[in-house]
């Protein structure tokens, strides 16, 4: 269900009108709705009720506590990729024991850290990442649980900045290595090994890839079982497109449906890693009209809005689409706009060459699948502060991250 719609002209979430979020917090703001993240967590849930399974949500995609409270609240757990991830993982109440730890250069003191809170899984990516996850463990006596991630070399067919299980990613290491790692690891005091992981890529629309990989995944853990390492977990990542624009991503249920036929019969737990399709489609970016900059002569019409690369960089990284519409619809004519921002750069742009309702300045507008990768990869640049966060549930709405002050902006500076 999209939470997201117009009644008469207004465009609300939920039970609420965004005007008056706007209104009551200013903008930019990152405007989420905790229905349909709980909807989105539910759709994995559901989808894979038949197998025994984990959803650790991704909390790289968007990392407020209060969705990782909400997360925690439903029962989940997380995937995080850094010290600071576990530590809003933690404080917002998913319990060690549900998290996984990703990625390709955790630290001796991040490990060390993740030993300590006693977490579920650390999804190894290297041999040297074992050597020092090992000694780690041993100097704080405690046995590491461990994964391999494997680079299953398939074409997850996304940007190539998101596609991370081709061979000449950084990311896993190619079925044979990760065989000869788990047989080493398996002999180690110091480490348990529990599973093989991987993570393909994001924003897939074909669950082909998925099953792919899986299938190649399948064959790795047989040819460990036959040499008597069993394991435990069977960790697919994250991955599945939302619609931006048109895409038909497959549902929950359609990519279950998939990866369970590939991982049938293996008897182990599914791990799942969503990120982008629990929040995605949960949040619009609400940005506000400063002025409609029409200068003529064939040049580009701007309308230049007070959100920029600095809040929604997606537009600007990736070339990424994201829709953007009125909050009240007026009747005005659509024209040919760039949605740009206030940040100093030609990059800076929400939309390029975009039908959008005539504006005019104080016009708010709500930029769509803002949720994932939005207000988490926002930055400082050109001091900006960065945007408030809310969460609305029902006609409720609440600012769950301050719009950033001055203050904020240089706290730790000295001079
Ligand atoms: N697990 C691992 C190990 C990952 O690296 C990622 C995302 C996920 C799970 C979650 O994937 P998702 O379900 O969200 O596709 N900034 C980019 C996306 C980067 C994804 C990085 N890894 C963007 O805005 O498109």
């Amino acid at each position: 269900m999209d939470y997201f719609s117009y009644r008469d002209s207004e465009l609300w979430v939920e039970g609420a009108p965004l005007r008056k979020i706007a209104e009551a917090v200013g903008t930019p703001a990152f405007v989420y709705s905790s229905a349909a993240l709980r909807d989105n967590l539910a759709a994995y849930d559901k989808a894979f009720a038949q197998v025994p399974h984990l959803v650790c949500y991704s909390v790289k995609a968007a990392s407020s506590l209060a969705i990782l409270a909400l997360v925690a609240k439903g029962g989940r757990g997380a995937d995080v990729v850094s010290g600071g991830e576990l530590y809003r993982a933690l404080k917002a109440g998913v319990p060690a024991g549900k998290i996984v730890y990703s990625g390709v250069g955790k630290t001796a003191g991040e490990m060390a850290e993740a030993l300590d809170a006693g977490i579920m899984l650390f999804n190894v990516e290297s041999e040297p990442e074992l050597d020092l996850l090992s000694r780690v463990a041993r100097e704080r006596s405690k046995k590491a649980p461990v994964a391999v991630r494997v680079n299953p070399d398939v074409d997850p067919g996304t940007h190539p900045y998101v596609a991370t299980g081709l061979r000449e990613s950084k990311f896993g290491l190619p079925p044979d290595a990760a065989l000869a790692l788990c047989l080493r690891a398996s002999q180690d005091p110091a480490l348990e090994v529990l599973g093989v992981d991987c993570h393909i890529g994001s924003q897939l629309t074909s669950a082909a890839p998925f099953a792919a990989a899986v299938e190649r995944l399948a064959v790795l853990v047989g040819d460990l079982s036959a040499r008597g390492v069993k394991l435990r977990y069977l960790d697919l990542g994250g991955g599945l497109g939302i619609n931006y624009n048109g895409e038909s991503p497959p549902t929950p249920a359609e990519y279950a449906a998939a990866v369970i036929k590939a991982s049938d019969g293996l008897g182990l737990t599914l791990v799942l890693e969503p990120g982008r399709s629990v929040v995605g489609n949960a949040c619009v970016m609400l940005t506000t009209v400063l002025y409609d900059k029409n200068v003529g002569g064939g040049r580009p019409r701007f309308v230049i809005v007070d959100g920029a690369m600095s809040d929604l960089l997606r537009p600007s990284l990736y070339g990424a689409y994201h829709g953007i519409v009125p909050v009240r619809k007026t009747g005005a004519p659509e024209i040919k706009v760039s949605v740009v921002g206030p940040v100093c750069e030609s990059g800076d742009f929400l939309a390029r060459d975009r039908p959008l309702q005539t504006v005019v300045p104080g016009d708010l507008l709500a930029v769509g699948s803002a949720g994932a990768y939005g207000f988490s990869m926002s930055s400082n640049y050109n001091s900006r502060t960065r945007a408030a966060e809310v969460l609305v549930d029902g006609g409720a709405f609440r600012v769950v991250r301050d719009r950033e002050s001055y203050d904020d902006l240089t706290r730790g500076e000295h001079f």
